[in-house]
């Protein structure tokens, strides 16, 4: 079984973002769709509900059970099921709890580069973004972070993306420990997003963060629509430690009426029967990350890539290359789009993020197109 087969033709017929947004000529490795077919016990359980007409609201508890099952079995993570709500996606969720926790005027620690919505629900609802960067290799900067957080800033919450979106970096336990403990120590609320914790490649160890000790008033946020590319189903989850069920009773009520009945259905079955399709990809994922660090060293050897194995991007810096916005001249002078790294933080202009869920066809195709652009 190859996850990773469809041919360009085909997918150029898709009418969701990664496709329509750019022109014919254009090859797209950007936002986070994957160029798969659909899992097929998801797509069983959709047509079922489909056939029977059954498209009404949610009823129960499938998505949340699913996760539970989901985090014993390759975390040995109990929850309990109080400490599970399910809702419509996995930002508006983030916002909601933000929201719970944090009021207007209040700083928010981030880690850039980062997903940019992080950046949306800080500043649009009147809060401040206080950056505390990765370091140059992808690492937490826990100094910085311990400054910051009992610095003038006064943060009151902490957003995590672990793994971390674009770098790819899986924290470690010990870092999440001292992580956890400078957020009580310094009374500011630690909200992590774990969407891509399912993509992370076996013996590297995710941790998630309410297994860490101290992590009782953590809140992580969750969904399989990254893993299974079900981004069009939208569903998610808000898990809260043993002593956060006060912040999960003030979540916002439509927020926990937000998943569609079928977004339960597809989420529940891609974490109740997908695991060995996930196991697959991953192997083709990590097969992908070599073919790209070899073509760019082959082709593009001043772009420099460090992979990360919480992830199916590459995060590739080209300030070697002279360009004033990399992103831009490879999309117009190349016709192959990547995501721009400024949108991940204004000083990350010279990287750009590769998606690396597809083809190594596609992917070689993208770097003969960036090469020859050079
Ligand atoms: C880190 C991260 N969080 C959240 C999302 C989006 O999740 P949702 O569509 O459920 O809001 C993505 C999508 O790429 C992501 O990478």
């Amino acid at each position: 079984m190859t996850v990773f087969n469809l041919g360009v033709a085909e997918l150029r017929t898709r009418q969701s973002m990664k496709w329509q947004t750019y022109p014919a000529d254009v090859l797209p490795l950007w936002v986070a769709e994957m160029d798969v077919k659909t899992h097929p016990a998801v797509k069983a359980a959709v047509f079922a509900e489909l056939e029977a007409g059954d498209t009404g609201y949610p009823a129960g508890r499938r998505y949340a059970d699913a996760y539970r099952a989901f985090a014993a079995r390759h975390w040995g993570l109990e929850l309990a099921d109080a400490q599970v709500k399910q809702s419509g996606d996995v930002m508006n969720s983030m916002l909601g709890v933000l929201q719970t926790v944090t009021s207007p005027g209040d700083a928010v620690v981030l880690n850039p580069p980062v997903y940019p919505p992080f950046y949306t629900i800080v500043e649009r609802y009147q809060r401040k973004v206080v950056p505390a960067n990765l370091t140059p290799d992808g690492r937490l900067d826990l100094a910085a972070i311990a400054e910051i957080l009992a610095g003038p800033a006064h943060p009151r919450a902490f957003l995590l993306c672990s793994p971390h979106n674009p770098t790819g970096t899986v924290h470690t336990h010990q870092e999440l420990a001292e992580l956890v403990r400078l957020c009580a120590a310094n009374d500011v609320a630690l909200i992590v997003d774990e969407i891509h914790s399912p993509i992370t490649h076996a013996g590297t160890g995710f941790t998630p963060i309410l297994s860490v000790p101290g992590s009782e008033r953590a809140i992580a946020v969750m969904s399989a629509g990254k893993a299974w590319n079900l981004a069009s189903f939208k569903g998610g989850l808000v898990i809260g430690g043993t002593a956060a069920g006060d912040v999960l009773d003030r979540l916002p009520a439509l927020l926990l009426q937000s998943m569609g009945h079928m977004a339960a259905i597809a989420h529940s079955t891609a974490m109740n029967e997908g695991d060995a399709w996930l196991a697959e990809y991953l192997g083709e994922v990590a097969a992908n990350k070599q073919l790209l660090g070899r073509l760019l060293s082959e082709h593009v050897p001043a772009a420099n890539y460090l992979p990360g194995p919480g992830t199916y991007f590459a995060w590739v810096d080209c300030s070697a290359l002279g360009l004033d916005s990399p992103a831009t001249h490879f999309r117009q002078a190349g016709k192959v789009a990547f995501n721009d790294g400024t949108a991940f933080g204004k000083e990350f202009g010279q990287w750009i993020r590769v998606n690396l869920a597809t083809s190594p066809e596609i992917i070689t195709e993208a770097i003969r197109r960036l090469a020859n652009s050079l």
